[in-house]
Order: structure tokens, then C-alpha cells, then sequence
């Protein structure tokens, strides 16, 4: 083979290898979800920390018209949702993006994708579970329950509030007057317990839910779908309940100016979107476990889309109509709004449901992981154990576990805004991935049968002119961004121009299928809003999984040991 780094799985291999159940010979996983399960599964995914807490910073920075943003994200998703479901009927598999990747572009792609998604997976769980904890003990302590507040923070945020109301204090201010949020960090910081002079400050509910979930997710995926179901069942009746009742109290001329702080305002809120939408295509990682994959995968996915993003729209327009865009910079904006309002009673319900929903999203992530590592060891990039199924409950029972610890304990110390990008960047590049991937397979001419294809619309000349217009439109309107993007904050954005051209050159020369090339250019717009730290993060943790790779499973693959 020429490249042992672009070796490549063939789609009839992969399910063969899946078929033969070459996870340690404990036999098959249970195939029992349908359509209606993955639709509800891909909400239970969505609906979350997203939409219960980071909406209400988003709103805040955008204004009225981030609605803009969640639509214009909502249609980046739906690009990218086509080709996952592409790829979900041609290859239905339990990797996701790590097996597309496998099958498109080969092995060393794979292995980033499949280490890329460790950041969707895990990382986006430990800010699901921090924002979790957030909201649970918020709720007890409206009901008189106090934990220690040294017990349910993170230690960055517990040093930067005592800062700064230490600050606040030495210049006069009473202790009383501060921010109850600053004064419940102040509080972790100074009665914190010390271990050879470091403040012990840790969130334990963060930890007591995942392992909660854990246990779910160990014992059978049909306690999984069932738990599921029921949680998702109660967050959409919560929802619709906001909706509806926050449609009554809406004031109008809360939505004037729509857009207060323009175009950069609202995309400020691009990882907080963007996070609320990651989730539709964590059901793919299900594939072995449903009963027609190839049919039901694709609705799935593209129903809990359309159904979150209807959602989600409705609801900014509520928040920022019922209540002023300033307002809202809060954790728990849905509550807020009623509370504003004098109905205590609702913010109360909305509190538990907020508890319920973003447990539901750990659940199905919590799931995810697993079955993404279970096909990477399949593969032999990982150790044989990953993929062992558990005897009983046909569910990849060391995976399961490790991912718990891997989620659970830096969920006790890792502070929300931090994961919270690196989750976006991480989910972003993997659509950019695998709508690339698509462009791969679509030329390819042998191709196994796929009972979905994104409809085909030739971006021979659409794609350069929607280039040449863009790129007109800024030299118009906004020449100083040519200049910007030489800075060290504008490399993110220089790269997304040079993609951008690059693919406008592929796709005149090879004719791509336009809807792959949108998914792929908008979702790399949408990771180019990212900060250059971010990407500096990002780009680090790139290179450690090369370094597991490259001492690892180069040498271990199957396919390294079946051509050697
Ligand atoms: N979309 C998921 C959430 O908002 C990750 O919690």
C-alpha cells in the first residue's frame, strides 16, 4: 500500500467486520430502537446546557437578533446533518465520524476524527455536567438545602470570584451588597478546606450525576432509550410551556433595535449556539443498536433538527421579548423571565426541567463515547479491551467506564466556559469532516448502496461566484478585514479564507455536490469565529493524539497487520 497513513477501510469490510461482532466474541448489540426512539434520542441530545443556560449570555451579546445566528447555525447543522445521514445509511456502524472518516479519506484521519470527538464526546460532558450541577444546586438552594460552596464550583472560578470581590470590598463595599453569585464564590474560596496550602474546591454533584448516568448507560441500552424517552417527554411539555405562556407576556418594543450591537455583537454567541445544537449526530453512534439503521438514522437526525430548531428560535424571541436583551446576562434565564414577572411557580418548574434536560444530554453522550471507542479498538487503533462487551447487558462495558472517569473527575475541577469552546471547535471540525467526506465518497464510483444520498446540485459555478461575491461584498464594505486577518487574532479567519478558495477551486474543477460544500464552508466559518486561543487549544490537543497514534496504533491497526 503506498501511504500507510491514507489506508483506508472499504464500507464492505467495515460492516462485515461489525457483523462478525468482533468485539471479544460476547456476541451482538441489542438492536432496539426505532425511528420515534432516534428522534427522541437526538432531542435528548440537543436540548440541554445550551438552551437552559448559555442562551441567556447570547441573547445578551446579540440582542433580539440572534435569532439570526441560531438560524444561520441551524442551517450550517442541516447541511451537515444530510451528510451524516448519508454516511449513517451507507456505513451504519457504531463510529460515527471516526468510521466516515475511515472510509473517505483513511486511517490517520480517522484516528484525529475519532481523538477529535473525545472533545464532542467527553470534554462537551464535563460543561453539560458543570452546568448541571449549576442548576441542581441552585434548586436546593431556593428549597433551603445548602451545600457547601466549595463543594460545587471549580477552583479557577472560585479564585477569580474571591478577586474580584475582595476588590469590591477594599473599596468600600459592604460584603451584602455584592452579587450573590461573587459572594457564593468569595464564600468556596474562604472556607475551603487546604491540602499542603492549595484550596480543595471541587463540584461534587458534577461527579455524583455522571456516575449516576453511568450506571444507565452500563446496565442495557433499553434502560438507556426508556430513561430517555421519559426525560425528553418532560423537557419539550416545559418548553412548549414557556413558549406559549411567554408569547402572552411578550412586549414589542422589547425587540427594538432588533439588532442593538450589530453583526460582531451576535457573533459572540457563536460556541453558546452552536453548543445548543451539538447532539443530532450523536445518535449515528446508535447504528448497531436500531432496527433498520439505513431508513430510520437519517429521519432521526434531520426530524430532531428541524423539531430543536423551532424550538430555539421561538424561544429567543420569547426571551428577548419578554424581558429586556440586558437583562438577561444570567445561568438561568428561563427562570428569570418568570421570575420578572412575579410567577415564582414556573421558574421553579422550568429549574427542575432544566435539571432533567441536561441530564438527558449526559445520557445519550455518556452513550456515545463508548461506541465510538468500541469501534476505533475494532479497527485496532485501540486496545482490544475497549471494545469488550459486557456479557449480560451487551453494552461495551470497560468503555462505559472509562468514560465515566474520563468525565467525571475533570468535571470536579474543570472550569464551564473553557470546555464549553473547546466542545465547539472540537464538534465543528468533525462536520467539517464529514461533509468533506461526502464530497470523497460521492466521486467515488464504487460505492455501497446507500438508501439515503444528499441530493445532488452541481456547485461547478455556484460555488466560485458565492466566493467571488463574498469576497467583492467585504472589499466593499468592510476593507480593513483583509488587513485584520494577518494578526495573530485573525489567523482563524485567514484560514477559513484560504478553505474557502481552495474548495472554490476543487468544486469548479470536480463539479461537488453543492449542499456538502455549504455544510462544510459554513461549519468552518462557524469554528473561524472561534478565538485564537481556542484554536491554539485545539490545535494542541490535535497533536497529542498524533503522538498516541504515532506510538500506538500505527503499528497496531488491522490493516497495518493484514498487509504486513
Ligand atoms: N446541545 C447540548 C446542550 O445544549 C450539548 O447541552
Amino acid at each position: 500500500m503506498a501511504n500507510p497513513l491514507l489506508r483506508k477501510k472499504s464500507i464492505d469490510k467495515i460492516l462485515a467486520d461489525a457483523e462478525a461482532g468482533l468485539h471479544d466474541g460476547h456476541g451482538m448489540l441489542n438492536k432496539v430502537l426505532g425511528v420515534k426512539d432516534l428522534t427522541l434520542m437526538g432531542i435528548a441530545a440537543v436540548i440541554g446546557a445550551g438552551i437552559f443556560s448559555s442562551i441567556g449570555k447570547a441573547c445578551f451579546d446579540g440582542g433580539p437578533g440572534v435569532i439570526f445566528l441560531y438560524i444561520f447555525t441551524a442551517i450550517a447543522c442541516g447541511f451537515a446533518a444530510l451528510c451524516y445521514a448519508e454516511f449513517a445509511s451507507t456505513v451504519p456502524v457504531s463510529g460515527s465520524a471516526y468510521t466516515y472518516s475511515y472510509v473517505a479519506f483513511g486511517e490517520i484521519f480517522a484516528w484525529i476524527i475519532g481523538w477529535d470527538l473525545l472533545m464532542e464526546y467527553a470534554i462537551g460532558n464535563i460543561a453539560v455536567a458543570i452546568s448541571w450541577s449549576d442548576y441542581f444546586t441552585g434548586l436546593l438552594d431556593k428549597a433551603g438545602i445548602h451545600i457547601p460552596s466549595w463543594l460545587t464550583m471549580d477552583y479557577t472560578t472560585a479564585h477569580a470570584g474571591f478577586d474580584e470581590a475582595t476588590g469590591l470590598l477594599s473599596s468600600g463595599q459592604a460584603l451584602a451588597s455584592i452579587d450573590p453569585a461573587m459572594s457564593n464564590k468569595y464564600d468556596a474560596w474562604l472556607h475551603a478546606p487546604q491540602l499542603f496550602g492549595m484550596h480543595v474546591i471541587m463540584d461534587l454533584p458534577a461527579l455524583m450525576i455522571v456516575a449516576l448516568i453511568t450506571y444507565i448507560v452500563f446496565i442495557g441500552i433499553q434502560e438507556s432509550k426508556s430513561a430517555s424517552n421519559i426525560m425528553v417527554i418532560i423537557k419539550l411539555a416545559v418548553i412548549f410551556l414557556v413558549i406559549v405562556l411567554g408569547a402572552y407576556y411578550v412586549q414589542p418594543q422589547n425587540w427594538s433595535p432588533f439588532t442593538p450591537n450589530g453583526i460582531s455583537g451576535i457573533l459572540k454567541g457563536v460556541s453558546a449556539v452552536f453548543f445548543a445544537y451539538i447532539g443530532f449526530d450523536a445518535i449515528s453512534t446508535t447504528a448497531e443498536e436500531c432496527k433498520n439503521p439505513q431508513r430510520d438514522l437519517p429521519r432521526g437526525m434531520i426530524y430532531s433538527l428541524i423539531i430543536c430548531t423551532i424550538l430555539y428560535v421561538l424561544l429567543a424571541l420569547v426571551l428577548t421579548g419578554m424581558v429586556h436583551y440586558t437583562t438577561l446576562n444570567v445561568g438561568d434565564p428561563l427562570a428569570l423571565i418568570f421570575e420578572a414577572r412575579g410567577l415564582k411557580w414556573i421558574s421553579g418548574i422550568v429549574g427542575v426541567s432544566a435539571i432533567i434536560a441536561t441530564a438527558s444530554v449526559l445520557l445519550i453522550f455518556q452513550l456515545g463515547q463508548p461506541r465510538i471507542w468500541m469501534s476505533m479498538s475494532r479497527d485496532g487503533l485501540l486496545p482490544k479491551i475497549f471494545s469488550r462487551l459486557h456479557p449480560v447487558y451487551k453494552t461495551p462495558s470497560f468503555s462505559t467506564i472509562l468514560t465515566g472517569c474520563v468525565v467525571a473527575i475533570p468535571a470536579l475541577f474543570l472550569n464551564l466556559d473553557v470546555v464549553l469552546a473547546l466542545t465547539s471547535i472540537g464538534t465543528l471540525f468533525a462536520f467539517v469532516l464529514v461533509c468533506g467526506g461526502v464530497l470523497v465518497l460521492q466521486k467515488r464510483k464504487k460505492q455501497a448502496a446507500s438508501k439515503f444520498k444528499v441530493p445532488y446540485v452541481n456547485g461547478k459555478l455556484i460555488v466560485p461566484a458565492v466566493f467571488i461575491i463574498s469576497v467583492a461584498l467585504v472589499v466593499l464594505y468592510a476593507p480593513a478585514h483583509f488587513v485584520n486577518i494577518f494578526s495573530k487574532e485573525g489567523f482563524p479567519m485567514l484560514l477559513f479564507w484560504i478553505v474557502a478558495l481552495l474548495v472554490s477551486i476543487f468544486s469548479f474543477k470536480h463539479s461537488f455536490s453543492l449542499i456538502p460544500v455549504l455544510g462544510l464552508i459554513s461549519c468552518f466559518y462557524l469554528m473561524a469565529q472561534e478565538s485564537h486561543t481556542n484554536w491554539l487549544r485545539f490545535l494542541i490537543w490535535l497533536a497529542v493524539g498524533l503522538i498516541v497514534y504515532f506510538s500506538y496504533g500505527i503499528r497496531k491497526s488491522k490493516l497495518a497487520l493484514n498487509t504486513v
